[in-house]
C-alpha cells in the first residue's frame, strides 16, 4: 500500500492494529494518560457540536468496584474486566440541538457517543494504550459507584490498561461487498 503521507501512514497503521484487548498485564496506565487521552478523545464531533457525553476517568480503589457490574450469570462475558486497574465510563447526558436539527428518524446523542468512543479507543492505541469497549453493562451498580445523576444514561464502558503481549488477533470482518454499496444498497 502506497501512502500519501506519514500521517496517512500512521493513522491507517493506527485503525489496523486496534483491537479490543481482553488480556490485560499488571502495569497500571497513569492518571495523566487517562487525562491526556479523554482531554484528545472529546474533540470528537457530535451533532450540533451538542457533545451528549459525560467521561469519567475511573482509577485507584474505585476501578476495583466496577468489574463485578460489568458481567452477570446471565451474560458470561466480560470476567476478562478483572484485571483490569482503570476504566473511561461514557455517559450519555441530554443533548441540547440547534432547532430545526431534530429528525424524528434519528437520535443523534446515541451516535455522537458511539464516535467519542471511537476516539478514544483510538487515540489511547496512539498512546500504545490498550482498550475494550464494553456495553454489555450493569447500569445501576455502575451509577451508584460513580454517583451518576438519574437522568444520566451510561452506555459504555472502555477498559484501559496495557497488553500483556504484543500479539494481534486476525480481524473478522464481514466482506467488503457485503457491508459497501457503490451507487446503490
Ligand atoms: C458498542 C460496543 C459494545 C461492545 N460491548 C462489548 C462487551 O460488552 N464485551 C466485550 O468483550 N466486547 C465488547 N465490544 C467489542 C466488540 O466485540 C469488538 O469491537 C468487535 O468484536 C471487533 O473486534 P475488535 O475491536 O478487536 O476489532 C463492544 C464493541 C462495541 C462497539
Amino acid at each position: 500500500m502506497e501512502y500519501n503521507s506519514e500521517s496517512e501512514k500512521m493513522f491507517r497503521n493506527l485503525v489496523e492494529t486496534r483491537e479490543s484487548c481482553r488480556d490485560y498485564s499488571d502495569k497500571v496506565v497513569s492518571r495523566e494518560d487517562l487525562v491526556d487521552i479523554v482531554n484528545t478523545g472529546r474533540l470528537a464531533p457530535s451533532a450540533c457540536n451538542s457533545q451528549p457525553w459525560k467521561l469519567i476517568i475511573v482509577d485507584g480503589e474505585t476501578a476495583k468496584r466496577v468489574p463485578e457490574h460489568l458481567q452477570s450469570p446471565a451474560r458470561p462475558i466480560n470476567h476478562f474486566s478483572n484485571n483490569v486497574s482503570s476504566f473511561i465510563v461514557v455517559c450519555e447526558t441530554r443533548a441540547v440541538l440547534m432547532k430545526g436539527a431534530t429528525c424524528d428518524s434519528q437520535y443523534y446523542a446515541q451516535m455522537d457517543i458511539g464516535i467519542v468512543a471511537a476516539h478514544l479507543v483510538l487515540v489511547a492505541a496512539s498512546k500504545g494504550i490498550s482498550t475494550c469497549i464494553m456495553g454489555a453493562i450493569q447500569e445501576t451498580g455502575i451509577k451508584q459507584i460513580l454517583n451518576v445523576p438519574d437522568d444520566v444514561k451510561v452506555r459504555l464502558v472502555l477498559a484501559v490498561g496495557y497488553a500483556r503481549t504484543d500479539d494481534l488477533h486476525t480481524k473478522s470482518r464481514k466482506c467488503f461487498e457485503e457491508i459497501v454499496g457503490i451507487n446503490k444498497f
